[in-house]
């Protein structure tokens, strides 16, 4: 029973085989005329999809890419030389790793705050950007904390990394999944006025559930002098690899019409799981010392335990005595042990079941 699982495709609630079949058989997919930063049809589409969330975006300011990894790929190429660094939150999504390895970069990690809601750690920030980091990573909401950044804490960190011409780059593959509205969050970091250059960076995989497809997007923002200029830069990194396909950006109308209705089927199985998991920890003893850390959106809840074992052990021991797996904290850099992180997007009998055991073998 696999609570690791955060693949849309294998939970049942992707747009269907005839859906992706009709979007993709579009007329002009026989033919190919590039535009390195995707076809404008396809970036008035993502501009649709932002302005059906309630902001405004441009589709000069629209690049799409084959992934938000991609994305970050370019990114670290467009901001940094070899050997110089980049801010990544802690705890946060594993992969920052081999993205900023294989890119010849490296990284300061700089503390997402658990007493103040997973906040970003401003003096650890600033320490990095004097010790030379090009850029800020965000993700927003974050993997898997579920905290979303608030604006005063957005203007300080943008004010930051002007001051030191460095670049915020704002990961909200989930931003269509925060559960309660907040005024104070922010939502697309490269829209609306601040100090440095910014990019957002988001895609199909989450928004529509629809991974497969391969198509994701960057936005940029910021002082329109610098803007412009990164995405002339950016245009050609993207013009050596022109790696979106022409079938999937002539599709993205309809993409983004299906994914609606995928978004939906998420939300409501991420309610629905999260609800059961709630039940299922208020049916244990309180001496089991078993809690879910509040969280404010994305595809994860976070359960916190008493540190008899370790988090590896306990994994293992899930998966030995009950075949239920899930991630240890550490994988994400949890500052604290022990952490369990699952996945809330598993088909609900799975869910109810694994849960079901999970709680019965922790509470022993
Ligand atoms: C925070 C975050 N960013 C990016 C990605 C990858 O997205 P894509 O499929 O667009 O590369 C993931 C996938 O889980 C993620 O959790």
């Amino acid at each position: 029973l696999d609570l690791t699982e955060s693949n849309p495709t294998r939970c049942g609630l992707s747009p269907s085989g005839e859906e992706i079949a009709g979007a993709l058989s579009r007329s002009g997919s026989q033919s190919y005329a590039p535009d390195p930063r995707g076809l404008l049809s396809a970036r008035e589409a993502v501009a649709a999809y932002y302005r059906a969330g309630g902001g405004e975006v441009d589709t000069e300011n629209l690049l799409l890419t084959a992934s938000t990894s991609e994305a970050y790929a370019y990114l670290f190429k467009l901001l940094c030389d070899p050997g110089e660094s980049i801010l990544i939150p802690e705890p946060s999504y594993p992969l920052f790793d081999q993205l900023t390895d294989l890119e010849g970069v490296a990284r300061i990690p700089y503390r997402l705050v658990e007493s103040s809601g997973w906040a970003p750690d401003l003096a650890d920030i600033a320490t990095g950007f004097a010790a030379g980091a090009r850029a800020i990573v965000l993700v927003n909401p974050n993997n898997p904390t579920g905290s979303f950044l608030k604006a005063a804490d957005h203007a300080a960190l943008s004010r930051l990394a002007a001051q030191h011409d460095a670049a915020v780059i704002s990961d909200e593959v989930f931003l269509d999944y925060g559960f309660r509205e907040d005024p104070e969050r922010v939502r697309v970091a490269a829209t609306g006025v601040q100090d440095a250059l910014t990019f957002s960076l988001g895609g199909l995989s989450k928004s529509c559930g629809l991974p497969q497809i391969k198509l994701a997007w960057i936005l940029a923002g910021g002082p329109p002098a610098a803007t412009g200029a990164a995405l002339q830069r950016l245009e050609l990194i993207a013009d050596v690899f022109l790696s979106v396909s022409t079938p999937a950006q002539l599709a993205l109308p309809d993409l983004f019409r299906f994914g609606s209705a995928a978004r939906e089927r998420i939300r409501e199985r991420l309610g629905r799981n999260l609800a059961t998991l709630d039940a299922a920890l208020a049916r244990l003893p309180s001496e089991a010392g078993i809690s879910r850390l509040p969280f404010e959106g994305g595809w994860s809840a976070v359960l916190r335990l008493p540190s008899t074992r370790s988090e590896e052990e306990i994994a293992l021991a899930l998966l030995d005595d009950c075949d239920v797996l899930v991630h240890p904290g550490w994988f994400f850099n949890f500052p604290f042990e022990v952490a369990l992180v699952l996945s809330l997007l598993p088909l609900p009998e799975i869910f109810e079941e694994a849960v079901e055991r999970l709680g019965r073998n922790l509470a022993r």
